[in-house]
C-alpha cells in the first residue's frame, strides 16, 4: 500500500498478492498442476494465484468436470485460455485408480511434453456429517475415499521423479474436531500424516 497526503488520502492497494507457497518450483511456467477437487471454490482461486505468479498449464479435476463449474468460473477459466493458459477440466473420481490413469494420459497427450513434470494439489472433499451415534461405515468412507484413496491413488500412479510437488489441503478441524465431523476430521488427520511421512522420503 502507498500514500500520498493530497489534502485526502489516497490509498493505492497492491494489485497482486505474494506468493502463497515457499517452494518456487510450484509457479513453473512448464509444470502440469492437477488440481483435485478442481472446480470447488478454493481450487479456482488457486489457480489464478498460481497463475499470477508463473504457472500456465492446469488440470482441473472432478466427478461432474466442467458441468460441475459456475457460470461465472467457466467465464473465468476461458479469459485465462485466451490469454495461452493451457486449462484441461476433465471428469475423474480421484477414488477410483483407472479415473486418473485415464486423465493422466490424457494431460501427456493434451500438453504435448515427453516427460511432464507435476504438481498436485489434492482439494477434493466429500462431506457426510453426522453426529456419531449415526455414522456407519457407508458414511465414514463416503468422506474418506475422497481425500484418503484420492491421496493415495495419486501418490501410487505419478512416477516420484515426475513429480515435484505435493499438497494436501486438510484443515485445522483434524486437531479441533467439530461436532459431527469425525469422518472429516479423520480423513485431514490421515493426510497431515502422509504429508508428514513423504516429506521425510
Ligand atoms: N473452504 C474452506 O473454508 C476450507 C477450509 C479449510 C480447509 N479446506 C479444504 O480445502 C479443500 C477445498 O475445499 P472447498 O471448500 O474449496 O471445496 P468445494 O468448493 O466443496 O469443492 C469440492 C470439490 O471436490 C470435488 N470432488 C468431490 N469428490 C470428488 C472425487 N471423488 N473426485 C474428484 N473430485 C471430487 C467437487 O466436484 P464434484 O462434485 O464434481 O466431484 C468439487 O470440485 C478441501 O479439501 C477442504 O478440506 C477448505
Amino acid at each position: 500500500m502507498s500514500d500520498q497526503h493530497k489534502g485526502k488520502l489516497i490509498l493505492n492497494m497492491k494489485s497482486e498478492l505474494p506468493a502463497l507457497f515457499p517452494s518456487t518450483t510450484i509457479y513453473n511456467s512448464q509444470t502440469c498442476h492437477i488440481l483435485s477437487g478442481g472446480t470447488g471454490a478454493l481450487a479456482l482461486q488457486l489457480v489464478q494465484h498460481l497463475n499470477a505468479h508463473g504457472a500456465k498449464r492446469f488440470l482441473l479435476l472432478s466427478r461432474q468436470g466442467s458441468n460441475g463449474l459456475r457460470s461465472s468460473d467457466a467465464t473465468m477459466l476461458t479469459d485465462l485460455q485466451r490469454f495461452g493458459i493451457e486449462i484441461c477440466i476433465e471428469k475423474c473420481d480421484v477414488a477410483k485408480l483407472e479415473d486418473i490413469q485415464n486423465v493422466l494420459h490424457t494431460a501427456q497427450m493434451k500438453f504435448n511434453v515427453s516427460s511432464l513434470k507435476y504438481s498436485l494439489l489434492h482439494l477434493a472433499i466429500v462431506l457426510d456429517d453426522a453426529p456419531i451415534s449415526k455414522l456407519n461405515i457407508q458414511r465414514i468412507e463416503n468422506v474418506l475415499q475422497c481425500k484418503v484413496t484420492g491421496a493415495m491413488n495419486f501418490l501410487q500412479l505419478i512416477p516420484g521423479e515426475q513429480l515435484e510437488n505435493v499438497i494436501f489441503f486438510s484443515r485445522a478441524a483434524s486437531t479441533f474436531e467439530n461436532p459431527s465431523q469425525a469422518n472429516y476430521s479423520k480423513a485431514n488427520i490421515f493426510l497431515d500424516n502422509y504429508a508428514n511421512q513423504l516429506s521425510k522420503l
